[in-house]
């Protein structure tokens, strides 16, 4: 089966922070995951380079447009490098096989008389590229989100007649009622759509730097249906000679952020039935990082920088942070004391000790060779159903669940090492404590192999030296005690070895 999962693509007019990260980090979580599994996966993520933000940031600085976005696209780039993504393209909005896709698919739905001709005004964000309907001004106009004066504008456009499509969608959401998901982001799609849809306008007249419309080269394509057909678009380029479009659409996830739930819930599914194209399967809403209980973002200045964190800590102490610490699909506070009490405890103490306390008494006790045993019944029952709850918890999204599930085993493991105290087993010559010790020692081998290996997606790099070191054990979803004992183990220097805390993590 195929796996289509992507993340927003990202504004080129800003550099990446750990929000941009959050999202990348979720769909690399999920496209791992799928990738063990044994699914066909495409993973794709990207810069968003078109519209008034990047034109007006370029300004500022005294650059081009291009010349901007070939820097900051470059900084997105080294961002899902960082977090040790496995994206199988990163698409560029002004990529030359998008521009032309993006013409086509405006054409069509041209073609098909979904736009028409008219005059728009209203109160406009130039960070949201976005003209703001009347529940969604702040206080004195002002932009909610980014709370910044919002700008009377009025343009002669194209309009997209999105009012046409409110049954289309409404039967969309009665179909599909996991369409959006988490469910109360979905009600909130929904109602949005039943309070009755207004046309929106697709294009500009006011700026260049876009996609020019092909029947009035005068405008440029509006910067959203530019982006949001990235998605679409990347299949169709992504591979030289090849057309992954029919293998990978429907795509089965859109990981985004509450802040562009209408752009993905509402205009994205109308523009694809306007085109006759599917829409996707399913769309996962996150909630914010927080920060001091606000979002964090570039221009309300408080980020924590995902590079420093990483640099002193590792992209797995940040993936497993983010997706313990905050509920995925809820806003969640971070901090850098939250970071470093979950790396001391959870990683560094229940996982890196459990790690490094069975490799070394297998090595102490039988010569690093696993014993062929059985494992204690105890034990093997509370493994049961592991791996069927991880795939459940990721069918969702449901990050936490899965870390949580894999958590509990961790704990349970290092309180089966409490209970059963191999080093008092070991003194002993009695054969009953020696037929013990090596199922003991067995059962810890398995259950560490079994819950590291679904702990892949979350820590690729500590669990590929730790599954190395247990005898090259694979990166497979198989059940405790399927892997019988007989091979050799290693030791390993602390996976999550302490750091010295200091400013590192910007708090
Ligand atoms: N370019 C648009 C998306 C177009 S998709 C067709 C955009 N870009 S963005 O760079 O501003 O933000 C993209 C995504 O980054 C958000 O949807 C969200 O997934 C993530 N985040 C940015 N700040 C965030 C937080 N503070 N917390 C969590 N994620 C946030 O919107």
């Amino acid at each position: 089966m195929s796996f289509y999962v992507t993340t927003p693509i990202f504004y080129g007019n800003g550099s990446p922070h750990l929000g941009h990260a959050y999202t990348t980090m979720a769909a690399d979580v999920m496209a791992r995951h799928m990738r063990q599994r044994g699914e066909d996966v495409f993973f794709l993520t990207g810069t968003d380079e078109h519209g008034e933000p990047i034109a007006e940031a370029a300004e500022r600085e005294g650059i081009t447009p291009q010349e901007l976005v070939d820097r900051t696209s470059e900084e997105f780039r080294e961002m899902v490098r960082k977090v040790d993504a496995t994206n199988d393209f990163f698409i560029r909005t002004t990529d030359g096989g998008h521009v032309e896709r993006v013409q086509e698919l405006a054409t069509r739905i041209y073609e098909n008389g979904h736009v028409y001709k008219g005059t728009y005004e209203g109160w406009f964000c130039p960070r949201c590229a976005d003209f703001k309907g009347s529940s969604e001004i702040g206080p004195d106009e002002t932009c909610p989100i980014h709370e910044i004066p919002l700008t009377r504008e009025e343009q002669e456009n194209w309009f997209f007649r999105l009012s046409a499509f409110q049954e289309d969608l409404e039967k969309l959401y009665a179909e599909n009622p996991d369409f959006v998901e988490p469910a109360f982001r979905g009600n909130e799609a929904l109602s949005f759509i039943r309070e009755g849809l207004q046309d929106v306008s697709i294009s500009r007249s006011t700026i260049s730097w876009g996609i020019p419309v092909p029947w009035d080269p005068e405008q440029v394509v509006y910067v959203w249906f530019d982006a949001l057909f990235n998605y679409y678009t990347a299949l169709g380029y992504a591979r030289e000679g090849e057309d992954l479009t029919p293998v990978f659409w429907p795509a089965s996830w859109h990981i985004l952020a509450k802040d562009i739930l209408k752009f993905h819930a509402v205009f994205w599914p109308a523009f694809l039935m306007a085109a006759g194209i599917e829409p996707p399967e399913r769309m996962f809403v996150h909630g914010y990082l927080l920060m001091d209980e606000k979002k964090m973002s570039k221009s309300l200045g408080n980020v924590l920088d995902p590079f420093e964190v990483i640099d002193r800590y590792g992209a797995d102490a940040l993936r497993f942070y983010c997706f313990r610490e905050v509920s995925f699909g809820q806003d969640g506070n971070i901090s850098a004391p939250g970071f470093e009490a979950r790396y001391d405890g959870e990683l560094a103490n229940d996982f890196g000790n459990l790690a490094s306390r069975t490799l070394s008494m297998v090595a102490r006790y039988r010569d690093s060779v696993v014993p062929e045993a059985e494992a204690e019944p105890a034990l093997a029952a509370d493994f049961e159903g592991f791996t069927d709850g991880i795939v459940a918890d990721l069918d969702e999204a449901a990050l936490g669940d899965a870390l949580e599930r894999c958590w509990v085993l961790v704990r349970r493991l290092n309180r089966y090492v409490e209970e059963t105290k191999p080093w008092e087993l070991a003194k002993s010559e009695d054969s009953e404590d020696v037929a013990r010790l090596d199922s003991v020692l067995y059962g810890l081998v398995e259950g560490l192999g079994t819950v590291t290996a679904h702990l892949v997606p979350f820590l690729p790099e500590s669990t590929t030296t730790l599954l190395a070191a247990l005898g090259g054990g694979e990166a497979k979803l198989a059940p405790f005690g399927s892997r019988p004992g007989g091979y050799r183990v290693e030791q390993i220097e602390p996976l999550f070895p302490k750091v010295e805390s200091g400013d590192g993590t910007g708090g």
